[in-house]
Formats: structure tokens, sequence, C-alpha cells
């Protein structure tokens, strides 16, 4: 396990998917609700789509625009829609006020 850093924590607005670009790794979602960060794989497993910059965010759950897949932000899940495959989700918490990621 690798320990990246995504983001500031101040940068995400809570209930506001995030997109983080870090060099050398796909995008990444990332997400707050009640104080807590979540992230996941950026890319929509049923096609391409940003889930961050197209989807929408309703409480745990993000909603892609394009086919209506909806993925759970704790664990990347699929909840319904086009969504057989879950997204990676990934372990994240917030130190000295910055987004740290597992790889
Ligand atoms: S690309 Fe996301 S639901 Fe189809």
């Amino acid at each position: 396990m690798t320990q990246i850093q995504l983001c500031q924590a101040d940068e995400i607005t809570e209930g506001e998917p995030f997109q983080a670009i870090i060099p050398g790794h796909p995008p990444f979602a990332v997400f707050k609700v009640e104080e807590q960060v979540y992230v996941v794989q950026d890319e929509c497993t049923h096609a391409t789509a940003s889930l961050s910059l197209e989807g929408t965010q309703e409480g745990f759950h993000i909603i892609c625009s394009w086919h209506e897949a909806t993925f759970d932000i704790r664990n990347g899940k699929g909840i319904s829609g086009p969504c057989e495959k879950p997204l990676r989700a990934f372990p994240a918490h917030v130190a000295d006020g910055v987004v740290m990621i597992e790889v």
C-alpha cells in the first residue's frame, strides 16, 4: 500500500463531488458526507463518464448522468442501473488538512 496526497480537505464541499488529478494515476472522485471523506475511481464502470464532473451526489450515492448507474461512495458497490462492475474505492482520511488515500 502506498499513501498519496489527493487534495486539501477544504477544497471539498459537502454534497459536491470533486475531481482530483494526480500524475501517474487515473482521476479520483472525492466526496464529503458528514465531515467524512470518501474516494472512488472517477470513471464510471459502465462507460467512460466522469462521476465527479458529470454525476450527481445524493448522500452516500453517486449517480452517473449518462445512464443513471448509481454507486455507493463508501465501498464502490453498484446500487442500481447499469453498474455490474463496482467502482474501486480507496481508504481515505484527512491528515493535517490534506486528504490522503491508500492505493
Ligand atoms: S457511463 Fe455511467 S451509467 Fe453509463
